[in-house]
């Protein structure tokens, strides 16, 4: 089984900078030497170009969506590296990043198999649903935005990456572990019938039931699945290297098991970590826990 990784070092999404630190910590953590050892033939591409908030020729700041046209340009590159991926027969491994790159990997994910003729799902696992839209953001931030995006809402400069909008289907996504919904992005998701499971269904019905349901979901329409882990669906106790950290999260117990019924499932068609924030880090300790969580995703096991 050949892996192959790719890096995105965007925080134009974010408020707080830090996370465009994410590839190379994960990478520190000894992320392709451990693949290797699982038994993966695995390939590094580095980092798709991403511009800094420092550089002069960076003007896209409207407030309501700050970065667009930065972060669109960023998402079209990785797009189309994902669909390479794809096409070569690798499972792309995508390292983030704020969230807002999820716009890229999805749309590489979702050109790919719609060629074929077949429908993708999300398992999103976040504390947050990303569900924003510029006219529903407190923020501007479009990490705040992506599932919206992908779901066919917000600027047409995003949702029409790769040429076709929408993405996925509602009914074909999953959310698991959200804590933290502004006012639209609750109005959107029951608009749309979205599957969202918050940490109170974790918490009265257990992990394992939820990914179950999950992940039943997300296939029965589908050739399989993206899987997009937010750092910051897990407890700041756990790790407390995120920029959006939420109280009340997922234990380190909690996220493996996730991240192995992922992999059990047999249906994963790529897998990426975001929101790992460097500055906020203490000795890597986030950076290590999203390289491990990448391996048990990837099939990982104790026994
Ligand atoms: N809902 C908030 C916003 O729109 C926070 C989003 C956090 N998203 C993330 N990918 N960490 O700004
Ligand atoms: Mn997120
Ligand atoms: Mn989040
Ligand atoms: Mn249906």
């Amino acid at each position: 089984r050949k892996a192959t990784i790719v890096g995105v070092p965007m925080d134009l999404g974010a408020d707080r900078r830090g996370v465009d630190m994410g590839p190379s910590v994960v990478r520190i953590a000894g992320l392709s030497a451990k693949l290797t050892e699982l038994g993966y033939t695995v390939e590094d591409i580095g980092n798709v170009p991403v511009a800094l908030a420092e550089m002069r020729r960076v003007t896209d700041t409207d407030a309501r969506h700050k970065y667009l046209s930065e972060v669109a340009k960023s998402n079209e590159i990785l797009a189309n590296h994902v669909e390479a991926i794809l096409e070569q027969g690798a499972l792309p491994v995508v390292l983030g990043g704020d969230h807002s790159i999820a716009i890229g990997s999805v749309a590489g994910i979702a050109a790919y198999y719609r060629r074929r003729g077949h429908r993708i799902g999300i398992i999103w696992i976040d504390a947050h649903a990303d569900i924003n839209t510029p006219e529903s953001s407190p923020s501007g931030n479009i990490h705040g935005m992506p599932l919206a995006v992908l779901l066919g809402y917000g600027p047409a400069l995003l949702t029409q990456i790769g040429g076709f909008a929408p993405k996925v289907r509602p009914e074909d996504c999953a959310i698991i572990g959200v804590r933290q919904i502004d006012d639209g992005e609750r109005q959107l998701a029951r608009q749309l019938g979205l599957r969202v499971y918050t940490m109170r269904d974790l918490d009265e019905r257990g992990m394992s039931a939820v990914m179950d349901e999950a992940l039943d979901l997300v296939t029965r329409h589908t050739i399989g699945f993206h899987a997009t882990f937010d750092m910051d669906f897990v407890d700041p106790y756990y790790a407390p290297g995120v920029g959006t950290p939420v109280p009340g999260g997922g234990t380190y117990r909690e996220s493996h098991l996730a991240m192995e019924k992922i992999h059990d499932s047999g249906n994963m068609l790529s897998v990426e970590m975001v929101e790992i924030n460097a500055v906020l880090d203490t000795h890597n300790r986030t950076g290590e826990l999203g390289a491990e969580l990448l391996l048990s995703a990837l099939g990982k096991k104790i026994l």
